[in-house]
């Protein structure tokens, strides 16, 4: 059969929450939210970047606390988004946009962008013009928060993500690989996913998607944010109010920018 080879997040759309099933939304809103009432007077709009299927925008949506808006790169991702947030019953105005060109036009109290959507960014210069482009939606007080996965990280992950999975909600079938080349830093992700036919006895199509992630370290990242106008407020360890070091395995970055655009 023809494997067709397709972009990040086109396929994978269609099969993105059953491969996320143990990651609890509810639990990382639960720390998105307490974070940005530690750091900010009054957070009333959240802008979330590259928020895919919208999970997380929509169990931030559930808090009834916040005007949410989602966006992501992805036409197929956020297909999915729109369908959840008419099914919850949610209102967060989902669009397709990419974060490396920023059009929306209007300032946020709070940008999100999580689960290491940054290590997508396989130059500093580009992880730079990410943090440019952001500068549009921040006004003095608003926050940026983003998180990424370190080395460690993925050198513990590809013990366990090597696996094989049926996802037969959705007649789809996949097999994710992981490598890592921690001398370039890489973490590669390779799915390979297959439609099957409605009794699952037969496969319709093959697909292959090759996510390729750049892992930075703390002091990596640091040195980028050094060169902007930002300063960084706060660095978290995982999902707690722990001080980040080099031995974290996800960071979340609290920062804030005096010079916005705005
Ligand atoms: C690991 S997924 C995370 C999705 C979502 N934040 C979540 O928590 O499930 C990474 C997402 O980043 C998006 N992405 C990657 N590069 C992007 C870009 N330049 N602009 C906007 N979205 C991007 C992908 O389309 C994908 O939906």
């Amino acid at each position: 059969m023809n494997i067709k080879e397709r972009p990040a997040y086109t396929t994978l759309a269609e099969i993105y929450d059953a491969v996320m099933q143990e990651v609890n939304y509810d639990f990382w809103a639960d720390f998105l939210d307490a974070l940005m009432l530690q750091h900010h007077p009054n957070p009333e709009s959240v802008m979330e970047l590259a928020c895919g299927t919208g999970s997380l925008a929509l169990s931030l949506d559930e808090l009834e606390c916040y005007e949410m808006w989602g966006t992501d790169r992805s036409p197929e991702m956020i297909a999915k988004a729109r369908q959840k947030n008419k099914d919850r019953m949610c209102s967060v105005n989902f669009s397709v946009m990419n974060f490396l060109d920023i059009t929306i036009d209007r300032t946020f109290d709070v940008v999100i962008c999580v689960f290491d959507s940054i290590n997508y960014l396989h130059e500093p210069k580009q992880v730079l013009r990410f943090l440019q482009e952001c500068q549009k939606l921040l006004g003095p007080k608003s926050l940026l928060i983003f998180d990424f996965t370190t080395p460690i990280n993925s050198m513990e992950a590809i013990d366990y993500l090597n696996n094989e999975e049926d996802t037969t909600d959705n007649h789809f079938h996949f097999l994710r690989r992981s490598t890592y080349d921690a001398e370039k830093q890489i973490h590669t992700n390779r799915f390979e996913i297959q439609k099957l036919s409605a009794d699952h006895q037969t496969v319709e199509e093959e697909f292959v998607e090759v996510h390729r992630q750049k892992i930075y370290t703390l002091q990596q990242m640091l040195d980028i944010i050094d060169q902007t106008p930002y300063t960084v407020v706060a660095k978290y360890n995982e999902f707690e109010f722990e001080e980040a070091n080099e031995e974290s395995l996800r960071i979340t970055m609290v920062l804030q920018c005096l010079h916005t655009q705005s």
